[in-house]
């Protein structure tokens, strides 16, 4: 019985009675259908979703009981569309014959139900197909991209903005995400790092949480809701010297506690299904891996989705060398847990000889097709394959979602440097020169993964700044150079342009071809000649704001040492151009902090805050101490940092006791004020420190954070709570401990500025 239909019962039997009985009954009366109907609602709520799930696993036992073996391997493949989003022509007869279950990149309305008609009209079984596409950070309407998102210290915000993508992507058929990318990454070589959240876990786990919200609601069935994909499983962001699909090697400690949170955090939210990696974990690919697609995710996690393999990574384990054929590939993939095969077709070629030979069972196979059933009926594709085939602008990039694209920028920006308050300008200023390669590029903002974004929608950065001046106020752009090359041919222009004016704002970076995948670098540095135009531009002895426009911490020491303001504000989405205009002109006072530590030189990577300490930390004074000769060893910015055109006061921490036990709950409590003179945000972080334990611990770990808009001179308490889950850790037997002895609580507006207090588990 559904709630509406309560209600109308109640409110009939309320219309019955009214006329007839007294007031002070009436209440009585009232209270008690209130009651009935509540305990009713409670009672049936949880078993209809029993009822489906076991009225599912029916149907599913059902079709295995009819399904032939091409058929149910059928379900395991998965294949890609055309480059422009059309099926291929295969694909029909595939799909005919039962012969696959799912695809990636086919979308647009017509598209799919032209698929899906041939799936449940042709085919024998009428299972539906499910379609699969990456929406890392927007479908159409871009969003800033992940790394930028996380520096809002905002998870609320990246379950907006999956929200609203989930909304768009449905309109066009696609059911399901590729996304989000859970990856820790300590080395911003690696060009994935745009992807993710950064490099700490607790924040990893709050952004993993948001964004499988956001993209699934609570029921991924219903309307305008897509499944989600926890994906790379697992370590993928660990690839040594930050080659993309290269080995990584960790203890399981290090996996646990720093690789594991973010996927945990996505499983407990309710993400559908989880992708396997491309990379090697300690002599094992992760997508033949039975420790990390068994034992943790179905054994220790009860994960019931299911698992897709990323792009051809099940063929790819002949070149690993743990395979010697395909038919070892497959039964290595098939066997450690892997259900779906994206793109290359082993299981598919290899199944029945392996089924024959015994070298997969008929029950690994089943479990792969129940689990992808299981999903595609959660989905509810059998009652509802179709999507409606409305005209694109009734769902995409419409105005409400580029405001909210506007806003989310606007917050995930990180103000690096404002001396001699450069910033923010003020909007009556008589001329400005806007100058290089990232000022006026449309592709850039949109990151690397833009799903059906188009440069043409792209707000640039000189667009947005010429709508927010005042109309008499002289807008000059001068491009000077490009990202990459060696001309300096415009540099004479810019130098003039910045000379005529009265501030210059430069914007460089990097372009969206050299992030992402496949896009791992060796050097951090500016590309091309963007440093010698942000020299020239110096020199003029204009005051000068330098943006950056990228999708990595870059190395910009120069930058650091000699200009008055920098604004980090990454690859902001369709709206970036507006967002960057809002905060240089102070409509929006930027409030992001790092969520990745940002080194001086390339040399220092990996370098990250919740490092363990070693035997002999750094101390300048003393050679023999674990540091560098030619560089500090502290980075350009730290984990956590960021400034704000106000100021920010933390101080009066307080701990609720000074013991706790073991299992015990400590509440910590922390005041912010705002000192400055204008309203702004502040992130409060609360870190810990287990001080001797029977294992090595970071000298800092994240246990919270909340970010806060305060007026002038308002003052809030922050809480935070502290209990086994902040205090514990895999200790040498793998077991989460929490272990006697003092602990450190830090609290502050970043990694390194901090107050701190401490108190004692016994
Ligand atoms: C990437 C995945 C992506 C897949 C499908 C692979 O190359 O590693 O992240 O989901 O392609 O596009």
């Amino acid at each position: 019985m559904t709630l509406a239909v309560l209600l109308k019962q109640d409110q009939r039997t309320r219309l019955f009675f009214q006329s007839r009985i007294e007031d002070s009954n009436l209440r009585l009366i009232k209270f008690g259908i209130l009651a009935l109907a509540l305990a009713l609602i409670f009672s049936v709520a949880p078993n209809s979703a029993q009822q489906r799930q076991s009225n599912n696993e029916r149907r599913i036992n059902a079709l295995l009981t009819r399904m032939t073996l091409a058929e149910k391997l059928g379900q395991l493949q998965q294949l890609d569309g055309e480059g422009d989003g059309n099926f291929r022509p295969e694909h029909r007869e595939l799909v005919r014959q039962g012969l696959l279950g799912s695809t990636l990149n086919v979308r647009g309305a017509q598209r799919t139900n032209e698929l899906q008609r041939i799936a449940m009209d042709e085919s024998r079984l009428k299972i539906p197909l499910i379609f699969g596409f990456d929406v890392i950070h927007g479908y159409r309407t871009i969003f800033p991209i992940p790394l930028a998102e996380a520096s809002s210290w905002d998870p609320a915000l990246a379950e907006k903005s999956t929200s609203i993508a989930a909304i768009e992507t449905y309109s066009q058929g696609v059911r399901w995400t590729f996304a989000p990318m859970l990856d820790i990454a300590r080395d911003p070589r690696w060009g994935r790092i745009t992807e993710g959240a950064g490099e700490d876990p607790y924040l990893g786990a709050a952004f993993a949480r948001a964004r499988v919200t956001g993209f699934q609601g609570r029921d991924y069935s219903a309307p305008g809701k897509i499944l989600a994909c926890a994906k790379h499983w697992v370590a993928y962001g660990a690839a040594e010297g930050g080659r993309d699909y290269n080995t990584t090697d960790m203890s399981e400690q290090t996996l646990r506690e720093i690789y594991f949170p973010p996927f945990k955090a996505a499983i407990d939210a309710g993400a559908g299904t989880v992708m396997s990696a491309f990379n090697d974990l300690n002599g094992v690919p992760t997508s033949a891996n039975p420790f990390t697609l068994t034992r943790v995710l179905r054994g220790e996690w009860k994960f019931d989705g299911f698992v897709v393999s990323d792009y051809t990574s099940v063929k790819e384990l002949l070149n690993h060398g743990v395979a010697a054929n395909d038919k070892e590939a497959a039964q290595a993939a098939l066997n450690a847990g892997v259900d779906m095969e994206m793109v290359s077709r082993l299981f598919n070629q290899q199944g029945p000889e392996l089924l024959k030979e015994g070298k997969v069972s008929q029950a690994t196979i089943d479990e792969a097709v129940r689990r992808i059933l299981r999903i595609k009926f959660r989905l509810g594709l059998f009652e509802h394959p179709y999507t409606a085939e409305a005209p694109e602008s009734d769902s995409l990039l419409t105005r409400a979602n580029r405001t909210a694209a506007r806003e989310i920028a606007g917050r995930s920006m990180v103000l690096l440097k404002n001396e001699r308050d450069t910033l923010p300008l003020n909007r009556a200023i008589g001329s400005i020169a806007v100058i290089g390669p990232l000022a006026d590029d449309h592709r850039t903002p949109l990151g690397w993964w833009a799903g059906d974004g188009k440069p043409d929608d792209t707000i640039t950065p000189l667009a947005g700044i010429k709508a927010k001046v005042s109309s008499k106020t002289k807008v000059g752009y001068a491009k000077g150079c490009d990202t990459l090359g060696d001309s300096t041919a415009g540099f004479a222009e810019a130098v003039a342009l910045a000379r005529a004016s009265e501030v210059a704002v430069v914007f460089v970076g990097e372009t969206s071809e050299v992030v992402g995948e496949a896009a791992s670098k060796s050097s951090l540095d500016l590309s091309g000649r963007q440093m010698d135009l942000v020299k020239a531009i110096y020199a003029t002895g204009k005051p000068t704001v330098v943006v950056l426009i990228n999708g990595r911490p870059l190395t910009i020491g120069w930058i650091v040492d000699n200009e008055p303001a920098i604004l980090e504000a990454w690859m902001g989405g369709t709206e970036a151009g507006n967002a960057i205009a809002d905060v240089l002109f102070g409509d929006v006072n930027p409030g992001g902090k790092l969520p990745v530590t940002f080194p001086r030189t390339v040399g220092q990577v990996p370098i990250y805050y919740n490092h363990m300490n070693t035997g002999r930390p750094p101390d300048a004074n003393s050679r023999y101490t674990s540091k560098y000769l030619d560089v500090p060893w502290t980075p350009q910015f730290p984990f956590g940092f960021g400034l704000s055109y106000t100021q920010f006061k933390i101080g009066n921490l307080q701990l609720s006791a000074q013991h706790i036990r073991p299992n015990g709950k400590l509440t910590v409590t922390v005041e912010v004020e705002n000192v400055g003179r204008r309203a702004g945000d502040e992130v409060v972080q609360l870190y810990i420190r287990d001080v001797a334990a029977s294992m090595t611990r970071p000298v800092k770990e994240l246990k919270g954070f909340q970010r806060v808009t305060l007026r002038p001179g308002e003052k809030r308490r922050i809480e935070f709570t502290l209990d086994a889950d902040s205090l514990g850790f895999y200790n040498r037997e793998m077991k989460f401990v929490v272990e006697p002895g003092e602990f450190k609580v830090m609290a502050g507006s970043s990694s390194e500025d901090l107050i701190e207090s401490k108190f004692v588990v016994d």
